[in-house]
This record gives C-alpha cells, sequence and structure tokens, in this order.
C-alpha cells in the first residue's frame, strides 16, 4: 500500500463487472484470456483438494508439549511442502467472522455510484476498483475490489473508509485487531518450525503493514474464459484469507506444477506463506503461485488480509539458510522498494520476485 505512484497511466474504460452482470451484456474483450490461458482454466475441473489443516489449538497447548510439537511438525510440512495451509481453531468468534463477511457483502451490493465515493485512482491500491492495471491492452479480472490499509496509523486513509454500512468501520477494525494478534502468532510458530528464537520476525519486522482487501467475484456466464483473480504470489509476509460462507472452491493454487482447486473449510482461515517468508528462508519456505476463478452460478466474497514488514526494513535470506548446499538466491533489498516493485507491475505469477533473485 505504498503511496500513489507518480506517472501517468492510461488504462482506458474499465467495466465494472457487477453492472456487466446486471445487464448481461456479452463478456468484453477484455476479461477474455488468451488460449494459452484458457486451457489453464479448462485443466482444472477436477475435484477440489483439502490442502494441510493446522490445529491452532493443538499450536497454543501450552500444557500439552507432545501436542504443540506434533502440531508444529504438521505446521512445517505445510509450510514447505505446500506454502498453503488452512487453520482451525483459531480462536477468532465465529460471530466476528460473520459480521466482517455482512458489511463487506454490503457494501459491494450498494449502487456503483456509491461506491465510487471511495475510489481506487490508477496506480495505487486502496479504495474500491481493480488494482493492477497498467495499460489498455492487458487483460482484466473478473472481480471487484475494495482495499484498505489498516496498520501503522500512518496507512489509513479515512476518506476511504465507508459510512455505509454504518457497522462497517467497527467491524473491520475489531477484525484487524484478532487478525494481527493471529498473524503474529503464527509467525512465533513458523519461526519455531524453522529453529530460530520465536520473536525472530516481529523484531525484523519493526512496526508491521498490514492490509485487507475484499475480493468479490460476481457470476460468469462463461468461467472458461475469465479469470477471477490473475495468478499471483503474495508480496506480505504472510496472508490470511478468509471465505464468505456458501463460497464455491474459487482459490486455485500451484502444487507440483499443477493448479488444484482448494476445498474450502467451514469457518477455517487460508494461511499462505509470502515473497517475503521466501526470501528471509531462502527458497526454504515458498510463496505459491495462486489465482481465483469464477462460477457460472454462485458469487463469492473473499477477504484478504496482507501482513508485511515496515517499508524501512532491510529484507535478506537469513544466514541460518544458506550455506554450501544452499547458496544464496535472493540480494538484500528495501522492503519498501520491493512493495512499490510489486504494485507497479500487474499481477504475473512470481515474477515479481525475479526483483530479489540473484
Ligand atoms: C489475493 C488472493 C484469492 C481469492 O487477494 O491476493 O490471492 O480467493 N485472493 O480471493
Ligand atoms: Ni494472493
Amino acid at each position: 500500500m505504498a503511496s500513489a505512484l507518480t506517472f501517468p497511466i492510461k488504462v482506458g474504460h474499465i467495466d465494472d463487472v457487477q453492472e456487466l452482470t446486471k445487464t448481461k451484456s456479452p463478456i468484453p474483450e477484455r476479461f477474455l484470456r488468451s488460449e494459452a490461458e484458457r486451457s489453464t482454466l479448462s485443466a482444472t475441473a477436477s475435484p477440489p483438494i483439502e490442502i494441510p489443516i493446522v490445529d491452532f489449538s493443538k499450536l497454543a497447548a501450552a500444557n500439552n508439549p507432545d501436542e504443540h510439537s506434533t502440531e508444529i511438525s504438521n505446521l512445517a510440512i505445510a509450510c514447505q511442502e505446500w506454502g498453503f495451509f488452512q487453520v482451525i481453531n483459531h480462536g477468532i468468534d465465529v460471530n466476528l467472522l460473520e459480521a466482517v463477511e455482512k458489511v463487506a457483502k454490503e457494501f459491494f451490493m450498494l449502487p456503483l455510484e456509491e461506491k465510487k465515493k471511495y475510489p481506487m485512482a490508477p496506480g495505487t491500491v486502496q479504495g474500491y476498483g481493480q488494482a493492477f492495471i497498467f495499460s489498455e491492452e492487458q487483460k482484466l479480472d473478473w472481480c471487484n475490489m475494495f482495499a484498505l490499509g489498516l496498520h501503522p496509523p500512518s496507512l489509513i486513509n479515512p476518506k476511504l473508509w465507508p459510512t455505509n454500512p454504518p457497522d462497517f468501520s467497527e467491524t473491520l477494525e475489531n477484525y484487524s485487531r484478532e487478525i494481527r494478534k493471529l498473524c503474529q502468532n503464527l509467525l512465533e510458530y513458523i519461526a519455531e518450525t524453522l529453529g530460530l528464537k520465536k520473536n525472530v520476525f516481529e523484531e525484523m519486522f519493526g512496526l508491521t503493514v498490514q492490509a485487507v482487501r475484499m475480493n468479490y467475484y460476481p457470476p460468469c456466464s462463461r468461467p472458461d474464459l475469465v479469470m477471477g483473480l490473475s495468478p499471483h504470489s503474495d508480496g506480505s509476509a504472510l496472508t490470511v484469507l478468509q471465505q464468505a460462507k456458501c463460497s464455491y472452491a474459487g482459490l486455485q493454487i500451484v502444487k507440483d506444477n499443477n493448479w488444484i482447486s482448494v476445498q474450502p473449510v467451514p469457518n477455517a482461515l487460508v494461511i499462505n506463506v509470502g515473497d517475503t517468508i521466501e526470501v528471509l528462508t531462502n527458497g526454504k519456505y515458498k510463496s505459491i503461485e495462486h489465482r481465483a476463478v469464477t462460477d457460472s452460478k454462485k458469487d463469492r466474497l473473499s477477504l484478504v488480509t496482507f501482513y508485511a514488514p515496515n517499508y524501512e526494513i532491510e529484507i535478506g535470506p537469513m544466514t541460518e539458510f544458506v550455506d554450501e548446499k544452499n547458496p544464496c538466491k535472493f540480494r538484500k533489498y528495501n522492503h519498501g522498494e520491493y512493495s512499490r516493485h510489486y504494485l507497479a507491475n500487474k499481477l504475473r505469477g512470481k515474477k515479481n520476485l525475479d526483483f530479489a533473485r540473484i
């Protein structure tokens, strides 16, 4: 959520996908993917797969060291072999999860004119619209986004916080606080899986950056021709994804070079390792490429929290993960610079991380 980019960008007219759905007009050319991309969309007709499940209550079981260490091993495998997992028994009140889903959905259901009061200016990432658009030729995602910076307070842009629905701000603030605690705890456990002292990341990251992006995917008559969200890896350290109840399996991740659909687990939160952790661990834990697909009948809402180091922080592989067998894969860089690089480019698989690759 870096400051606005200053170069002028010509992005042309961007159709709002919810409005397109209402008018039942044909899918505009700009949403239709190339043959190559379509073939990967149709390749994923296979049933959704259950990714690793991590039981947070077992990680936190201070009075049961066996249970704790078994779950730490489970977490280690999830991070190393998948880069994605679902946390259950995370301790966040289900009512709060439902409340934030409700206000997000209510926001997306407002008339377009109302939502346009909180515009995402081209080249910026906060507000309502489509992020990561940099040219008129670029393909568009079948998705509406509403993104807000949450932490540190300097990142909060109060003008973009909707007054409708009335309980939006309070609900999001409560949610943000709970998700933040979860991220802090998970990073401690992830440090433990790596044999590092538990507060190593928190100490390294300074005043951490936290942002939320709400993604709303209306149904699309031809899910085989469009992408909900283009393939990418997250520029964060850790990402927490909440899928609204009744969602179909719209999230897809790369596993062993294939796209697989993630089977949603009720009330679980999907966690993934971001680019920062991949760099810090010199590739031991990878930030996995993922995307979202649409459905012909159902809509889908996801609430995605990005948790990342402060922009001031220098990031590079930790010495613990570099030796003769594991030569250093990434250079040292400033995380703010990486964020700007990430936000100044369209979503394009794992290409953004080339910025740091040696
Ligand atoms: C994201 C993301 C996936 C989804 O917002 O970075 O990967 O299912 N979203 O919405
Ligand atoms: Ni993502």
